[in-house]
């Protein structure tokens, strides 16, 4: 029978198995020294557990594109446009401006290529995304009224009497917002390159947005009236007829502007 060991008995062997080397406790349940030595020895007899094949490296990433300037890209196709389709259709197939996105369609130009009246406004709104056309919404027709005013028409087949009419952006901003400088940048090769092709007598531009575009220049209020250049031709900057519609007492300006383009092309002839 086992007799309980007082503490300082128990201290006293636990001396003494120290003594003896004993280094780590002993469990409740017989431990094979024999079997486990034939284990140890067979464990390091096995061949070594094959170590993890280190992954092929990755390849390096592909050198990344050169980043494109959208408006090089409408530079090159509108220098290979030689005729008013080939621009239309460049304009058309150009996808860099995300306004054309969100837009139905491409708004080129409307009237007589002839004409030696270019008219440039802004962008396209919604009647003019539905239809294909510029300025053919209220603005528009107040346009029709003030050109009709003047002997001029986007309809007329005779040069002398005809309007052509475009914008500086072709595709409408979600919300009529304005084109930013940036979606204008991009998009000006083209209208520089419809000019060309056109070779009007007389540009007009019609509120903010294409005189910032074409003369780097705001301020339509103080601009209006006043002839200047740009592309070697005679610019008139006259109010958009939006604004008209909003503020009809400035038609009385935008009649006096009107026989300004009068003079001018008949001065011209
Ligand atoms: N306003 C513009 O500037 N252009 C259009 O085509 C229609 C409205």
């Amino acid at each position: 029978m086992q007799t309980a060991l007082d503490s300082h008995a128990a201290l006293a062997a636990l001396a003494w198995q120290i003594e003896l080397g004993a280094d780590e406790a002993i469990g409740d349940a017989p431990v094979d020294r024999f079997a486990l030595a034939e284990a140890e020895a067979a464990a390091a007899a096995a061949p070594a557990a094959e170590a993890p094949r280190a992954r092929p490296a990755a390849p390096p990433p592909p050198p990344a594109a050169p980043k494109v300037d959208p408006a090089d890209v409408a530079r090159a196709a509108a220098a290979v446009a030689r005729t008013l389709d080939d621009l239309r259709a460049a304009v058309a197939e150009f996808d860099l401006c995300d306004l054309k996105k969100g837009a139905r369609t491409t708004v080129f130009a409307d009237g007589n290529p002839a004409a030696r009246v270019m008219i440039l406004g802004e962008a396209p709104g919604r009647d003019e995304d539905m239809e294909g056309l510029p300025f053919v919404g209220r603005a528009g027709q107040l346009l029709d009224r003030m050109l009709a005013a003047i002997g001029l028409s986007r309809r007329s087949p005779d040069s002398e009497t005809a309007a052509y009419i475009s914008n500086v952006m072709f595709w409408r901003p979600p919300g009529n917002r304005e084109p930013t400088p940036e979606e204008l940048a991009m998009v000006l090769p083209f209208t520089l390159r419809h000019i060309e092709l056109v070779r009007p007598q007389v540009l007009v531009l019609m509120g903010n947005t294409p005189c910032g575009a074409l003369l780097g220049r705001r301020g339509i209020l103080r601009l209006r009236g006043q002839w200047t250049q740009a592309q070697g031709l005679p610019v008139l900057p006259m109010a958009h007829p939006a604004y008209l519609l909003r503020n009809p007492a400035a038609k009385r300006e935008a009649w006096a502007d009107l026989l300004e383009l009068q003079a001018k092309l008949r001065s011209l002839t």
